[in-house]
C-alpha cells in the first residue's frame, strides 16, 4: 500500500465505513443472545459469505463473469479489485451518484450489509489476467503510454504493478473500452468519483492523451 492509499483510506472512508459498520453492529445487537457470542459469530460468518458468493453467481456473473472477468463490452473486470474500492463504487451507484442504469438498478435495493457482503466477496476473487492478445500490443503506443503514466504519477496511487489497494482500483489489465470511458468520464466530470484524486490526477493530462493511456493500462501485464 502506498502512503497515499493509507492516508486517503483513513481520511475518506472512515465516515462511510463507520456508518456501514454501525448498522451491522446494531443488527448484531438485536439478535437473540441464546448461544455464546463466539459460537454465533463462528456460525454466521461463513454462512454470510456463502450467501454473497451464491448471489454473485446468480445475479452479477451474468454480466461480470463467474470468475469476475467477462468479455461483455463496457463491463469492467471485478476480479482483483480491492474490497474497499468496490464498496465505495456500490455506494456511489446506490446513491445514484455514479451514473449507470444497469448498476444503479442492481445497487438501489442493497442494504449496507449487502454492500459489504458483495464487496467482501469480490475482494476474495483472485485477479484474472487478460487473455493473450491476437497480435502483440503496439510497442510505440505502449512506450508513449508508459511515459505518460510515469509523468502523471499513475503509479503513485495505483502502484507500480497497477494493482491498486484499499480504495484505489486495480487498473492493469482492465478492459480498454472501459478504461477509456472511465478516463474521459473523470476528465469531463461525467463520472463523479468518491474523492477528487482522479480529477486532480488528470487535470494536467490533455484529452488527446487519454486513449493512449487507456491502451497502455489495458495492455499492461507487469512486464
Ligand atoms: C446487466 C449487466 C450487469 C449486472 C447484472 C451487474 N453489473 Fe456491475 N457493472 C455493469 C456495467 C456495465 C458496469 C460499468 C458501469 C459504468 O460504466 O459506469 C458495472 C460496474 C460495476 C462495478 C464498478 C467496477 C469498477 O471498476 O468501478 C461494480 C463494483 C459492480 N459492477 C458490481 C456488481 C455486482 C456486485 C453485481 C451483482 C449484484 C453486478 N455488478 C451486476 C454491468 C452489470
Ligand atoms: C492521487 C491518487 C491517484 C492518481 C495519481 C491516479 N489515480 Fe486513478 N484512481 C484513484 C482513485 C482513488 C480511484 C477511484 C475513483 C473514485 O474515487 O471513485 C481511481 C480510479 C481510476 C480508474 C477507474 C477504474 C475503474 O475500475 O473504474 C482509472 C481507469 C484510473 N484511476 C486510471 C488512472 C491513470 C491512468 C492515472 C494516471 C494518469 C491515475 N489513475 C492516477 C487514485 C489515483
Amino acid at each position: 500500500m502506498t502512503h497515499w492509499q493509507r492516508v486517503a483510506t483513513t481520511a475518506v472512508l472512515v465516515p462511510l465505513l463507520a456508518s456501514v459498520c454501525a448498522t451491522a453492529e446494531a443488527q448484531a445487537r438485536k439478535k437473540p443472545a441464546a448461544s455464546a457470542a463466539s459460537a454465533a459469530s463462528a456460525a454466521t460468518a461463513p454462512a454470510g459469505a456463502a450467501v454473497y458468493a451464491e448471489r454473485f453467481k446468480t445475479v452479477c456473473a451474468a454480466c461480470h463473469g463467474a470468475d469476475g472477468r467477462s468479455d461483455m463490452a463496457g463491463v469492467p473486470v471485478l476480479a482483483g479489485q480491492p474490497s474497499l474500492y468496490v464498496i465505495t463504487q456500490l455506494f456511489l451507484f446506490r446513491e445514484g451518484r455514479r451514473n449507470n442504469e444497469a448498476m444503479i438498478a442492481m445497487a438501489k435495493p442493497m442494504k449496507d450489509d449487502d454492500l459489504r457482503g458483495f464487496s467482501d466477496y469480490i475482494g476474495t476473487l483472485p485477479a484474472v489476467p487478460a487473455p493473450p492478445p491476437a497480435t502483440p500490443p503496439d510497442a510505440s503506443r505502449m512506450s508513449k503510454g508508459q511515459a505518460l503514466a510515469q509523468q502523471h504519477k499513475c503509479v503513485y496511487c495505483h502502484g507500480a504493478d497497477l494493482a491498486g489497494g484499499q480504495q484505489v482500483p486495480l487498473i492493469g489489465g482492465q478492459k480498454e473500452d472501459y478504461v477509456r470511458a472511465a478516463l474521459h468520464g473523470f476528465k469531463s466530470g461525467d463520472r463523479p468519483a468518491y474523492t477528487r484524486a482522479m480529477t486532480e490526477a488528470l487535470s494536467q493530462v490533455p484529452v488527446e492523451d487519454l486513449d493512449v493511456l487507456a491502451y497502455y493500462v489495458a495492455n499492461f501485464t507487469g512486464k
